[in-house]
């Protein structure tokens, strides 16, 4: 049985209950983080951390934890959970209010809980043994504070299930300029001609650890070009290769977008070079 946290006590998972009029249950009034864990190594845990206590000011929750009493949390969630390749899921609401009510109330303690799920274990990037995505696109519906990772996410949900209804096992998304955003949880790089290219990070898109990984190892220590600039559909229709990034999925190379085939089909020679290095790398950031 998985063992989780919740507001101060680690317990089983059936043990683990919250109050109906906790305000992550009533409004998706909180914020989340998924944080990558192989054998107990977290990757890009400061990263985490500040986008986990950016969302809290953006939202006006406060909440005084150390980023080592986060660490330690983590380590001690990984543990219990068997130390193997995990998703560690922090999530943290409002808390839990007497009444129904839209307005911040006074003097409620958030609630705070923590779950480790399992993820690909990393493997040596190869070409002939790894997956490729199949996505729909779509127009993104969604609000426009994408940039915080609220709980609150029926947008996202609802454009998942819009490409796992036609096959997909993810949903690209476009602006009502034809200009890419993200996925329902990944973002996204496209490939042309060598120049790798992705979103720029404003408030259409989640400020991805992962995204910021990929640009940052494949910049400094490799020799690759990265932009991060405006990308209309026109372009992604027209790329060499396709990638998502996410904490649970790294780099995954996309095959088939609406149907079509992306490039000749075929999992790109970029998207290997990158996978290889960021495979490599992806400890030290
Ligand atoms: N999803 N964009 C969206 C909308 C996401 O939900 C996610 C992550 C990402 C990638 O962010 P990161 O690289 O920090 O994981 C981009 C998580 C994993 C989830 O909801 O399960």
């Amino acid at each position: 049985m998985s063992i989780v946290f919740l507001n101060g006590d680690f317990m089983p998972v059936n043990e683990a209950k919250i109050s109906p009029l906790d305000r992550g249950f009533l409004f998706g009034d909180g914020i989340y983080e998924v944080i990558p864990s192989y054998e107990g190594k977290m990757v890009g845990f400061t990263g985490h951390i500040n986008r986990l206590n950016n969302g809290l000011k953006a939202i006006g929750i406060e909440y005084d934890y150390s980023d080592l009493q986060w660490r330690e949390l983590c380590n001690q969630l990984s543990e219990k959970n068997g130390a193997g390749s995990l998703g560690l899921y922090i999530h943290i609401s409002r808390g839990a209010d007497t009444k129904r009510s839209h307005g911040f109330p006074q003097d409620v303690t958030p609630t705070v809980f923590a779950m480790a799920f399992d993820i690909p274990a990393p493997r040596e990037p190869n070409l002939a043994d790894t997956k490729s995505y199949a996505l729909l696109s779509t127009e993104d519906l969604r609000w426009k504070r994408c940039h915080i990772k609220s709980t609150a996410l029926l947008g996202n949900v609802l454009h998942f299930q819009q490409g796992f209804e036609a096959d997909c096992q993810e949903t690209l998304l476009f602006n009502e300029k034809n200009e890419l955003t993200e996925a329902s949880s990944s973002n996204i790089f496209i490939i042309k001609a060598g120049v790798i290219a992705t979103p720029l990070q404003d408030n259409q898109i989640l400020p991805g650890i992962t995204r910021r990984l990929v640009i940052d190892i494949l910049t400094q220590e490799g020799d690759f070009t990265v932009e991060e600039r405006i990308i209309t559909m026109d372009e992604v229709r027209d790329a060499d290769e396709i990638w998502l990034t996410s904490s649970s999925k790294e780099i995954m190379p996309v095959t088939m977008l609406d149907g079509k085939l992306v490039g000749d089909g075929q999992i790109g020679t970029v998207w290997s070079k990158a996978a290889s290095l960021y495979a490599l790398k992806k400890f030290d950031y």
